[in-house]
């Protein structure tokens, strides 16, 4: 990196693509979130190969109860911020509640964040959505699936809960797989499904499962990057443990700074 951000000439830049080669390498994929200019930077630099710009940035940066409250112009805001950074990784974005209930508003909202600086979208649900996931791929924008318990139907779920535990449930989540990828995903995100029901998703489909709370056993996690790094204290997944509690240092710092003025 030079010291603007920008991928030197070695770097290649990494593409949806080379992130679905990874699976048959067998090479994890080690996803993160990033909502700003300087986390994109810092994830890049170590190397992250896959950033995204989740929805999650209602809960950890804007103060919402949950993600469905995230607007298009947030996700655009946040994604251009992201985009500044110039990663050599993968930068993708995610379409918010309700901005892909149609295959003209999916591929429009898509195009926003594209312009925005996205180079991949996501979005949540599985054969519910196919139409637009093809869409979006016809539209020359990668899509990167996301299954399992769906954030932005919390309120309707009534919280987070795993999923595929029941054999109904795991066969559901199969032929939405399934599904995503006909239409031309290239990853999905499997979030809180059971780990058995991870490994055989992961087994039945040729395109990376990126799990979160899923068990070890997908192509490659993903965290959220407050949850890893503690410097959102108030909430903490079950299935994370923060390495670092960010948090305290800061408040010590700040308190120490302000004994001293
Ligand atoms: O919004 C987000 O951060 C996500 C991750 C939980 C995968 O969708």
């Amino acid at each position: 990196m030079d010291f603007e951000g920008r991928m030197n000439s070695t770097s290649e830049k990494i593409t949806a693509e080379a992130i679905r080669a990874m699976k048959s390498r067998r090479e994890k994929i080690a996803a993160l979130t990033a909502y700003d200019f300087p986390m994109t930077r810092l994830l890049d630099e170590v190397g992250i190969p896959l950033i995204l710009v989740g929805d999650s940035v209602g809960m950890v940066v804007l103060g919402y109860e949950d993600t469905t409250l995230v607007t298009m112009a947030e996700m655009e805001h946040h994604t251009r911020a992201a985009a500044r950074a110039k990663p050599r990784a993968l930068l993708a974005a995610d379409l918010p509640y309700r901005s892909y209930e149609t295959v003209e508003s999916a591929v429009a909202n898509a195009r926003r964040l594209a312009a925005a600086g996205a180079e991949a979208v996501k979005a949540e649900g599985g054969r519910a959505i196919q139409a637009q996931v093809r869409a979006i791929v016809a539209a020359g924008i990668p899509f990167l699936g996301h299954l399992g318990m769906l954030p932005q139907s919390v309120r309707e779920e009534g919280g987070y809960h795993v999923k595929g535990k029941l054999e109904a449930e795991r066969q559901v989540l199969l032929d939405d797989a399934q599904a995503l990828v006909e239409a031309g995903a290239f990853g999905i995100v499997l979030e809180l499904v059971s780990p058995a029901t991870a490994v055989a998703l992961t087994q039945a489909i040729p395109v990376p499962t990126i799990g979160i709370g899923s068990g070890p056993d997908c192509d490659g996690q993903i965290l959220v990057t407050p949850d890893l790094l503690g410097t959102f204290p108030w909430f903490t997944p079950r299935f994370v443990k923060p390495k670092l509690n960010a948090a305290e240092q800061m408040r010590k710092v700040i308190q120490d700074w302000k004994k001293l003025i």
